[in-house]
């Protein structure tokens, strides 16, 4: 049976009463003004968002119809998700989402071939045997795992994280994983060569969970050092994705505009291309009464926005998600007086909110580049 997210007549099957008023407003919504989409064209950013396969509401999937013109498979390209176990390769997933992009005439992006972090890889993965020879056994196992997820997907996947989260932020190094034991700094090398081979059309990019929030400094300095490693030894990396994720470390309002600055700076100084990958508003640390947190989380939106649109090196915009209830924080994070989080552009029923007027007008406000 193919993919719910396939066939438009299996999402409208799986409908409920309650949602069609929700979708009214989403339509509604699409055609009352430009989209997202189009505000980030008109200044040479391309905007989008995150989606999982396992959503199939047509209301949702209706407001990043209107408003993305790039997709990312939220978790169907993990390695975790194509191959739970060794020899099994399972793509499924993963074409349901290149399946919907490229039936709405959106670009894809790739997340991620290498995250670097023992807690995201399959327990088989854990404990691999790379052999007698386990430097030669693990760029072998690298470059074919590599190698049959860039071709599988080819030319639709314009850009690449290659390599997600290998810093720790709490010490500023490179994670221990069964891949840097047995090859050190050289698994982000070995990574990002063979993703240049076999997606050679493809941007290739370094991508981390950076804040801007007091707390973060040890990470943005690791982060650092690993990007100008990475220019100094002439490895294949052509931009550093910004996750976004702001708020998660509890100081919305204590920002470090300076330091980000100089952070950023000395990123775009090394001559890498600058993407916000996973955009989201952790509203935890604002109060329970909606006005107050939804203008809160707006305008710690529109600071940060602002501030990293300043940037014309930035041309990817990608949000994590684009209605609240199908947010990630919900589960992840979920805030202390139990009401749900209200990170993204849309409510829970697919009305806009203020978030979603930050971001328009941080686009609007945004220098062409
Ligand atoms: C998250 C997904 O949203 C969750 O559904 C999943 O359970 C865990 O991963 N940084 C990343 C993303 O690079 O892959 C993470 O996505 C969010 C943080």
């Amino acid at each position: 049976m193919p993919h719910p997210l396939t066939t438009r007549r299996h999402v409208l099957a799986g409908l409920s009463a309650a949602a069609l008023p929700a979708m009214a407003s989403a339509i509604a919504h699409a055609a009352s003004g430009p989209s997202l989409r189009a505000l980030g064209a008109e200044k040479g950013i391309l905007f989008g968002s995150a989606l999982s396969a396992r959503i199939s509401d047509a209301p949702y999937l209706d407001v990043l119809k209107a408003e993305c013109g790039v997709i990312v498979p939220e978790n169907e390209l993990k390695v975790y998700v194509i191959a739970p176990q060794p020899d099994r390769y399972n793509f499924a997933p993963g074409d349901a989402i290149a399946g919907f992009a490229r039936d709405n005439g959106m670009k894809m992006r790739g997340h991620t071939l290498l995250w670097n972090r023992v807690e995201y890889m399959p327990k088989w993965l854990l404990n691999i045997d790379f052999g007698s020879n386990p430097a030669r056994g693990a760029e072998r196992y690298l470059r074919d795992y590599i190698r049959q997820v860039c071709t599988h997907y080819g030319d639709q996947i314009i850009s690449w994280d290659v390599v997600n989260e290998t810093i720790d932020p709490k010490t500023g190094e490179i994670r221990d994983t069964p891949f840097t034991k047995a090859l050190g700094f050289d698994c982000i090398r070995i990574a990002f060569e063979a993703a240049r081979e076999y997606a050679p059309k493809a941007q290739l990019v370094y991508n981390d969970y950076m804040s801007w929030e007091r707390g973060n400094e040890t990470h943005r300095k690791g982060v650092l050092k690993l990007l100008e490693t990475l220019r100094a030894k002439n490895v294949p990396v052509d931009g550093f994705g910004v996750q976004s994720h702001i708020g998660n470390d509890g100081h919305i309002k204590e920002a470090q505009h300076d330091q980000w600055r100089a952070f950023i700076n000395a990123a775009v100084d090394m001559k890498y291309k600058l993407l916000i990958t996973e955009f989201d508003v952790n509203d935890k640390d604002l109060p329970t009464d909606t006005a107050v947190r939804d203008a809160g989380v707006a305008a710690a939106a529109k600071d940060y926005l602002d501030m990293m649109f300043s940037y014309k090196e930035l041309d990817q915009f990608l949000c994590w998600g684009m209605s609240d209830n199908h947010s990630w924080l919900q589960g992840w994070m979920p805030r202390a007086d139990k009401t749900p989080q209200r990170p993204t552009p849309y409510d829970a029923q697919y009305r806009p909110k203020p978030l979603r007027e930050a971001i328009a007008a941080a686009l609007k406000a945004a220098p062409k580049r």
